[in-house]
């Protein structure tokens, strides 16, 4: 890509709250001075929460994997920092944390919400489907949050936000592997927001029910139709309803709100 984390000219970026005439989010906020990652932030739902923490106040730093023009567009159009590194490689996380930390400041703000599919029945999945989902979905949890959770707790400040989904609370056929690693983020979230409760840090989740993004319009037409048909409020979501649920619990207001989980499917759970 033409322009990388490594470019210390866009360094003014990330505290930059200048918009592109194209944003529909809020503007030109109060700043926070509070620093964010949000994985896999250059792209669907990632790149909407990245907007709408920016808009928010904070220094928003977002991480990507391997769709380098994708992220360069979104650099180049929203002004914000990206950084390129696998969520689903220990050394890796540490490493990308370190360098955005040296960008824009001790991290505040953690969203984790890369995430993959690789669907298939389960008698018929590969190893290889089964651990590349786990790892990237749940392992991701572990491998970013462990490397910002000494500082904030240090800090005595933080707020972390994991994207679970609505198939890791009721199932889908096809994804036992994406079930299981959303429903885990579930049990990972709680747990977590239990051992930091007393160091001003919050850990909730959201789950997104089907929304219009890429991962979305890879389903097949006939099946997207018929999901549809199965949420109440007759629509897909929008990334800006999920983005805005995660800039809520991320405030610094929404300290009494831990080890939650937020629906946000249109009501598509209680069908
Ligand atoms: N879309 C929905 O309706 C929906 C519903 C429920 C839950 N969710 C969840 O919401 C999250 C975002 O979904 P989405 O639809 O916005 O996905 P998406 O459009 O496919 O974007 C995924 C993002 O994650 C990044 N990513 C993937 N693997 C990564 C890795 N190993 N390391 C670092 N970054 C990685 C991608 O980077 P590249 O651009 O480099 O590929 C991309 O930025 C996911 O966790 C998904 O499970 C989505």
């Amino acid at each position: 890509m033409s322009k990388t984390d490594s470019n210390a000219a866009n360094d003014k970026s990330a505290t930059s709250n200048t918009n592109n005439t194209s944003d529909t989010s809020l503007s030109g906020g109060t700043r926070t001075g509070r620093a964010a990652i949000v994985t896999g932030g250059t792209r669907g739902l990632g790149a909407a929460i990245t907007l709408a923490l920016r808009d928010a106040g904070h220094n928003v730093a977002a991480v990507y994997h391997s769709n380098d023009a994708a992220a360069a567009a979104f650099e180049d159009r929203h002004r914000v920092p990206v950084f390129k590194w696998d969520v689903g490689d220990f050394a890796a996380c540490a490493e990308g944390i370190a360098r955005v930390e040296r960008r824009i400041g001790p991290v505040d703000i953690l969203v984790n919400n890369a995430g993959i599919t690789r669907d298939g029945a389960l008698h018929k999945m590969t190893p290889e489907q089964w651990w590349e989902v786990i790892q990237t979905n749940l392992g991701s949890m572990f491998n970013m949050t462990r490397g910002v959770i000494e500082g904030m707790r240090t800090r005595g400040h933080g707020r972390i936000v994991n994207i679970s989904s609505i198939n890791g609370r009721k199932g889908q056929a096809g994804q036992t592997n994406y079930a299981a690693a959303k429903a885990g983020i579930l049990g990972f979230t709680k747990a977590l927001a239990l051992e930091n409760a007393r160091k001003g840090i919050t850990v909730n989740a959201v789950a997104p029910g089907y929304c219009d993004t890429e991962m979305v319009a890879a389903v097949a037409p006939d099946v997207l139709q018929a999901i549809v048909a199965g949420i109440p409020v007759g629509r897909l979501g929008t990334p800006d309803e999920v983005a805005r649920t995660v800039a809520f619990l991320a405030d610094d207001r929404a300290g009494f709100i831990t080890g939650a989980t937020i629906d946000v499917n249109g009501g598509q759970y209680l069908s």
